[in-house]
Formats: C-alpha cells, structure tokens, sequence
C-alpha cells in the first residue's frame, strides 16, 4: 500500500510537471500596447486565478436546506442519506470528496454532477436544484454558508475554487 500510493504520487507528480511545461511553451506573447497609449498602471488581473473560494460563504443555509431535500428526493437512494455511498455509488464527503474535486472548481462539480447524475436520468433536475445540491455537498463537507446564494453560472462558479478546509 504505501510503495504503491508512493508510485501513484510520483507519477501524479510528473504528468503535473509534464503539464506546466506544456503550458508554459504555450502562453502566447502578451499583446503589445500601441505606441501612443501606455498600458493602465493598474495590475491587470489573471483571468485563470480564482476570484473566491468555498471558504469563503457561497451559499446559504436556505439553499443547502433546499438542496438537502432534492438529494433525499434523487441521489440519497444510491449515495446514502449520510452521503457515505454504498455498494453501488461513491460517497460525497470527506477524504472522498477532497480527493475527487481539490485543484478544480465549483464549476467542475456543478457540471459534473449536472451531466451525470442521476445516472439513468442526467440533466432532469434543473440547474437551480442542481446548483442547489452543490450548496448541500459544500456543507456537508464542512465549508461555510454565508448570506448570498450560489447562482447557477457557470462562468461565476468558474472562478471558485475548491480549497481545502483549514485544518
Ligand atoms: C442509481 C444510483 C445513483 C443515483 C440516484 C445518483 N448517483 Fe451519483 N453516482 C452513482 C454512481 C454509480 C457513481 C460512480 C460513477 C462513476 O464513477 O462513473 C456516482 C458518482 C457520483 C459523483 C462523483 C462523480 C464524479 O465525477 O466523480 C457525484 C458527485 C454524484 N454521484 C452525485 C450525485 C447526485 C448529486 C445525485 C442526485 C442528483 C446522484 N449522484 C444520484 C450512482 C448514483
């Protein structure tokens, strides 16, 4: 077990390296700004880095609680009303859930679950009970709700990502 999941990380590590490096050749040159008007002073902001995070109070209790319900109502059946999966389906919380979406964004686990899930019927829920659900796995996970409501945007939820909790 622990030679293994010592391959499994150097591996991760390299195709991480592998990754950047492929990357970094491909960052086109930056624009260059026309002669007569020098560029604003102010920093420009990196389009690719995350504006917030889940620690930062997404969503709302209302929202979970609403989320809570269309997860009783469609996924509990498989994933556990403790979240804690089965024979059949994979739990939502925990190492499993830090695992599955850390590095990513909101927006992967919107989409994912959205296209996925209920598997036999992916898609039928809606984007707001969807987005909802969202609200109640950052809960159950342990992350903060706070007094705005997660919207489902994909281009919002693009810019926040899935930090772990503090410890
Ligand atoms: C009929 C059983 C079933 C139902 C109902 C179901 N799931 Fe799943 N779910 C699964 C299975 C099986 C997997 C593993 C699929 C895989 O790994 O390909 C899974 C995987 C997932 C994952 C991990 C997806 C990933 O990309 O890693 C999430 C999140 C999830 N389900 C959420 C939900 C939510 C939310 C609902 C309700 C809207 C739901 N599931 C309803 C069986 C179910």
């Amino acid at each position: 077990m622990g030679k293994r999941s010592f391959a499994a990380v150097g591996a991760a590590v390299s195709i991480l390296a592998l990754v950047s490096a492929c990357s970094t050749a491909v960052v086109p040159a930056p624009p260059s700004a026309p002669v007569e008007t020098p560029p604003p002073a102010a920093p420009e902001p990196d389009p690719a880095a995350p504006q917030t995070s889940v620690l930062d109070g997404i969503y709302t209790e209302a929202q979970a609680e609403r989320g809570r319900a269309a997860y009783d109502g469609h996924c509990a059946e498989c994933h556990g009303e403790e979240l804690r999966g089965g024979e059949m389906a994979p739990g939502l919380t925990g190492v499993a859930f830090r695992f599955r979406w850390r590095g990513l964004k909101v927006a992967d686990i919107f989409e994912s679950i959205e296209s996925t899930m209920p598997p036999e019927e992916p898609e039928t829920l809606g984007d707001q009970a969807y987005i909802d659900v969202v609200a109640f796995l950052l809960g159950a996970n342990g992350y903060p709700a706070g007094d705005r409501e997660l919207a489902a945007d994909s281009k919002l939820l693009e810019g926040i990502a899935v930090e772990r909790m503090p410890p």
